[in-house]
């Protein structure tokens, strides 16, 4: 029996990993989560309630009564603010809890699966084939999370939108909850001088030697 290629992307807001997992997916046939998504909507999910994003156990609800069909207003939810809520849910162990077994599962699919967030290569797919890392420094991934936002209208400052991310890479990785951490088997891909082309190439080249590896 073949092993199944499962790909897991993890790193930081708009590090890039995101178009390298969309753009791998696309290149070996296999189907991608954005499994930050997954956050996002219940952040949302919680806020349209009237929640308040310190209500664990409200949070925790909205976890498990999530639907894909949650996931499809993906203009709303890769808004600013539904990245705020994402991350402050995401610390919420009920909340990682609920969301567990979803991704355990599109991971396990017969022929593998592309997977992106904080967590893939540690806690939801740790035997992945191949674990990339995607970083780049808090400067450059504001100025790219800026161009994105604006670009489609939001209005904001590029000294907020620093403040935003270098917020959010604390929050996520000071976590206690499955935090954000380079997997000791993953390969670190710091793309802060890459462009996209150049960064999604060097991603498929560790892809192809973690092939090898596996006799794949
Ligand atoms: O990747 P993103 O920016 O869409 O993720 C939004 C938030 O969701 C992020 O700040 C932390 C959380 N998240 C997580 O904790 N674990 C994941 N696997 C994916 C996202």
């Amino acid at each position: 029996m073949t092993h199944p290629l499962i790909i897991a992307v993890d790193g930081p807001a708009a590090s890039g990993k995101g178009t390298i997992a969309a753009r791998l997916a696309q290149t070996y046939g296999l189907p991608h989560l954005d499994t930050g998504l997954l956050y996002r909507a219940v952040g949302m999910g919680l806020l349209d309630r009237g929640g308040a994003l310190e209500d664990a156990t409200l949070a925790g609800m909205v976890a498990g009564g999530l639907d894909v069909r949650d996931l499809r207003d993906s203009e709303r939810l890769t808004s600013r603010g539904a990245g705020e809520a994402a991350s402050r849910v995401a610390g919420y162990p009920g909340v990682r809890a609920a969301l567990l077994e979803f991704q355990r599962s599109f991971a396990g699919q017969a022929g593998g699966a592309v997977l992106d967030g904080r967590d893939i290569g540690t806690v939801i797919a740790p035997k992945a084939v191949a674990k990339l890392f995607i970083t780049a420094t808090p400067e450059v991934r504001a100025l790219r999370r800026w161009k994105q936002l604006t670009g489609r209208g939001e209005v904001i400052a590029y000294q907020d939108m620093l403040a935003d991310i270098i917020r959010r890479d604390e929050r996520d990785a000071g976590r206690g909850a499955a935090p954000m951490v380079q997997a000791d088997d993953a390969v670190l891909l710091d793309t802060t001088d890459m462009d996209i082309e150049t960064a999604f190439d060097a991603a498929r080249r560790i892809v192809e030697a973690a092939r090898v590896r596996h006799g794949l």
